[in-house]
């Protein structure tokens, strides 16, 4: 379907051509004067050079040429050249029954859909997700499902940290406390336990110290680096281990992610590359792309149109080890050679901007993608406390994710069960619920690149631009289609009507604008701009509802059409928090 603004502008370009004037003039903008119109054409204003005109005068063709318009119920000069807009109803009714036909409420799809990977979570094996990476899992998993619901086929890669020093720093340390196990008996030939022989939180715990260890004992860090070696050169008890180690911690990623709907298509980690980079910097070499420089290898990637330096991308360090870098680049050959992705996209910190700047121009620079690869890098700012600094628990350390979760799902229970009848299991659940859209709504109604303050108060409030407002509101809806339903109405067989109120009008015109709000959130990864509807939306609706005594309607057409627009509004507004990762309760 067409977006309606389009439709609006289309009007408007043949009531320019009508009157004699280029088409590109008829282009309609929404109104800066909601007072007087709805929509608003500025091209007088721009004719009126090119023709030597008043624009008044060319306004005045223009609209004369609108008077019979099946799009417009009034079209008006306005000074020094504007054209103010007025929608027809039926045009708008019309607009909003085909889109209520469409699976996809009027977006139209791709003619040629992209395959896109999305490297997002930036979680590490061993160490507790804790409050910084909730914003990477919130906005990574909200893009891939817009990128998704406009057609694209959109593959998630938590891209595990499992490869590092802390790795070798954790097989030390387990090795220091429990030298007896077999995964240390080199000369051990048999098959190792399936059972990990530690928990998750004893790894949490182990890691730590084992940091804290090698920081103060440089012998203990060199153990830790021989460590690393062994474990990635191939030795098997080592890799025995880690396997443990790594299958202990995703099975609590998941759990953590899950409760923030966040799934990964893809658990690969650092680690699965491993095996590519030597061919990868051989490749380079080869190709001359790569040199020694202080005994490092590194490739050039400044570029004469640099206005700050941009040092070169290293690929081994003196002593042969890889960095960062080198796995994200062998990670790239990898998607490039397995997916033939047409773009990928990662949503990390914003402090890693040079990095990747540095990363892509190496990989195109080095054939890893092909011209037509897009490679794309979207930074998000800090989530902080009320002080502007990044966000602590109140002892001052680092707060981990779950108890994020519980203390905004306490806050939102106490709430819930204060003034409200739901109780157990149920307030439990809706309490869940309720938290997990005022965490994420909380997060994505900022635009990603910004930093934003941890407000529970203001997150958790069933009022303003929250999540706990736009759940209501959709809860508000079901409430009256439910009871609409339970006195023999079939919401289903609605039919919309004409808007015959301001308010209604008003309601119908954000719905209407579903299709060019979502394909614009996609063109631009932008998950705030769904937020941003969605909020319109919710307020356009309440303030219909307030104005309107929908089931005490006598006239059953009427009472359908308004009942017939609460089921298009609760399904867009549905779709929506859908694509931002949370859901509604059916009541609360
Ligand atoms: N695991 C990394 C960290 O904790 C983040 C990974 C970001 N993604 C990437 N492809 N480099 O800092």
């Amino acid at each position: 379907m067409k977006k309606i603004l389009d439709l609006i502008s289309e009007e408007l370009k043949n009531a320019f051509e009508a009157a004699g004037y280029d088409g590109d003039l008829g282009r309609a903008v929404p109104s800066n004067r909601p007072d007087l119109c709805e929509y608003q054409c500025n091209g007088a204003m721009a004719g009126a050079k090119r023709y030597r005109k008043a624009p008044m005068e060319i306004a005045g063709e223009a609209a004369e040429k609108l008077q019979e318009s099946k799009v417009f119920s009034q079209a008006v000069v306005a000074a020094p050249g504007f054209l103010n807009l007025k929608i027809r109803e039926e045009f708008l009714t019309e607009y909003l029954r085909e889109m209520s036909g469409d699976e996809k409420f009027g977006l139209e799809m791709p003619a040629a859909p992209r395959k896109v990977v999305i490297d997002y979570g930036g979680a590490n094996i061993a160490k507790p997700l804790h409050v910084g990476h909730i914003r990477p899992a919130l906005i990574g998993e909200s893009i891939k499902r817009i990128l998704r619901y406009c057609g694209h086929e959109v593959i998630g890669d938590v891209h595990l940290g499992d490869w590092g020093l802390q790795m070798g720093l954790i097989i030390t340390e387990l090795k220091e406390r429990h030298p007896e196990w077999v995964y240390f008996d080199e000369s051990y030939e048999g098959e190792y336990p399936t059972e990990a022989p530690f928990t998750i939180s004893q790894l949490e715990e182990i890691y730590p110290t084992a940091s804290a260890k090698s920081k103060a004992d440089p012998e203990y860090k060199a153990r830790a680096m021989e460590d690393t070696y062994k474990l990635q050169s191939g030795v098997r008890g080592h890799r025995a281990l880690w396997n443990h180690i790594r299958n202990v911690s995703i099975s609590d990623l998941k759990v953590n992610y899950d409760n923030l709907n966040t799934e990964f298509d893809l658990w690969n980690g650092e680690s699965d590359v491993h095996d590519l980079i030597p061919g990868m910097v051989a490749d380079m070499k080869e190709k001359g792309y790569a040199y020694e420089s202080e005994g490092a290898l590194v490739v050039d990637v400044k570029e004469e149109t640099d206005t700050k330096e941009v040092p070169p991308c290293m690929i081994l360090k003196s002593d042969g080890a890889s960095l960062y870098n080198t796995t994200d680049l062998a990670t790239i050959l990898d998607r490039m050679n397995t997916i033939h992705p047409d773009e990928i996209i990662y949503v990390t910190d914003k402090r890693q901007e040079l990095y990747f700047e540095q990363v892509f121009r190496c990989a195109r620079k080095t054939g890893l993608t092909t011209p037509e690869t897009k490679l794309t890098w979207l930074g998000h700012g800090t989530m902080n406390g009320k002080d502007g600094k990044p966000f602590k628990t109140r002892e001052g350390g680092v707060m981990r994710l779950e108890n994020l979760i519980r203390e905004t799902t306490e806050e939102m229970y106490r709430k819930i069960t204060e003034n409200q009848a739901l109780s157990g299991e149920e307030a439990q659940e809706t309490a869940r619920l309720i938290a997990v859209s005022a965490l994420k709504y909380g997060d994505l109604s900022n635009q990603a690149s910004k930093d934003y303050v941890f407000d529970i108060e203001r997150f958790t409030s069933f009022e303003g631009d929250t999540g706990p407002y736009i759940l209501y509101t959709i809860v508000r809806i079901k409430s009256i289609l439910n009871k609409y339903q339970e006195r023999g109405g079939a919401p289903e067989n609605a039919r919309l009507r004409d808007a015959a109120s301001a308010s209604e009008k008003d309601l119908m015109m954000e719905l209407a604008k579903f299709n060019e709000m979502m394909e614009n959130a996609c063109a631009e990864i932008a998950p705030h701009k769904v937020c941003a509807y969605i909020y319109d939306l919710a307020n356009a609706f309440n303030s219909f509802y307030h104005e309107t005594r929908i089931l005490a309607e006598e006239d059953e057409e009427k009472k359908a059409g308004w009942i017939a627009l609460l089921v298009l509004t609760c399904r867009l507004l549905e779709t929506s928090i859908g694509v931002l990762g949370f859901a509604a309760p059916e009541r609360m």
